[in-house]
């Protein structure tokens, strides 16, 4: 993986898997630090689980034998002056945190958020995403979006296409101009 966008990814795809109905993402630029929360409501971890999870022999996966999404992101923190944390509790959810010094050298970079973003927009979701650097923040709620949408789907294509020019020109707005 080379960017923290399609960890990002790969995290939340545990969560729509854990069938949460609803996953929150902040995305926080804070103080030196990208520091990425994703929390979802879905069916949680037994604490055997959760303690091997950053083992990447763990998976409930049936069509391999390694699960790799956490230990990645685990790695990609500690390798760039971060730190991780994972808790979870059956039958209530999981919250992932890692979070990535800006200025160190084995940072990647922060990817696409607004494709991600997009990419995961469906139906039966719903997300709440928060890209915040100091005061500016940029929030999208799909339970609102779909309030104003109903009836039409949030993952129509003329919905897509224009939802993808709004979340890029808003996270733009709030991440635009720096390198990241
Ligand atoms: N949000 C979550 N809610 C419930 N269980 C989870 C969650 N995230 C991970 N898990 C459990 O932890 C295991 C390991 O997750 P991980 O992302 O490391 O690998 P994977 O999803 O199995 O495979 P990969 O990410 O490589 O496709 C999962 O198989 C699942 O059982
Ligand atoms: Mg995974």
């Amino acid at each position: 993986m080379r960017e923290l966008s399609l960890h990002i990814l790969d995290i939340v795809q545990n969560s729509v898997k854990a069938e949460a109905s609803v996953i929150e993402i902040d995305v926080n630029i804070h103080d030196g630090y990208i520091n990425i929360t994703i929390k979802d409501n879905g069916k949680g971890m037994d604490k055997e689980l959760l303690n091997s999870v950053t083992n990447p022999f763990t998976t409930s996966r049936k069509t391999r034998k390694v699960g790799l999404g956490i230990p990645l992101i685990k790695m990609a923190a500690e390798k760039a002056g971060g730190s991780f944390k994972i808790t979870s509790e059956k039958g209530v959810g999981t919250v992932v945190y890692s979070s990535f010094q800006i200025d160190h050298i084995d940072r990647m970079p922060l990817g696409d958020i607004s494709e991600t973003i997009v990419t995961l927009l469906d139906d039966k979701t719903d997300f709440v995403w928060k890209v915040r650097l100091n005061e500016k923040e940029f929030v999208f709620d799909t339970r609102e979006v779909k309030n104003q949408l109903n009836p039409i789907p949030i993952d129509s294509v003329e919905v897509l296409v224009y939802l993808k020019s709004y979340i890029k020109e808003n996270i733009e707005s709030i991440i635009g101009g720096i390198i990241l």
